[in-house]
């Protein structure tokens, strides 16, 4: 496990969404409907488009070129249902986002 710290929980309001590189990785930050930070994969699986240029209202991300939709929540494809967002492990601690992008 190598958490690396990505932002402060400030920086990222409920139903914001931003994105991050980290190890080499393009990394999308979302906090959900809720106040829960959730870590996914920068780009769409369908083609690679940046997710942080699509639609996110807190609980579901819509990809800007096709509109494919994701639950925000879990990365799971809502439609098509058959995709997945690949997701990284989170941590806050003293108000501080960490990412492990280890995997
Ligand atoms: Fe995201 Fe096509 S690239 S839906």
């Amino acid at each position: 496990m190598a958490f690396v710290r990505v932002c402060s929980l400030e920086d990222l309001w409920e139903g914001e969404m931003a994105s991050f590189e980290i190890n080499g990785h393009e990394i999308l930050l979302l906090c959900a409907e809720g106040g829960e930070i959730k870590a996914f994969q920068g780009s769409c699986p369908h083609q690679d488009i940046p997710l942080v240029e699509g639609k996110f209202d807190g609980k579901t991300l819509v990809c800007r070129a096709h509109q494919w939709v994701f639950d925000a929540c879990t990365g799971t494809g809502i439609n098509p249902a058959d995709c997945r967002l690949a997701s990284y492990p989170v941590k806050i601690e003293d108000n501080q986002i960490y990412v492990d992008t280890a995997n």
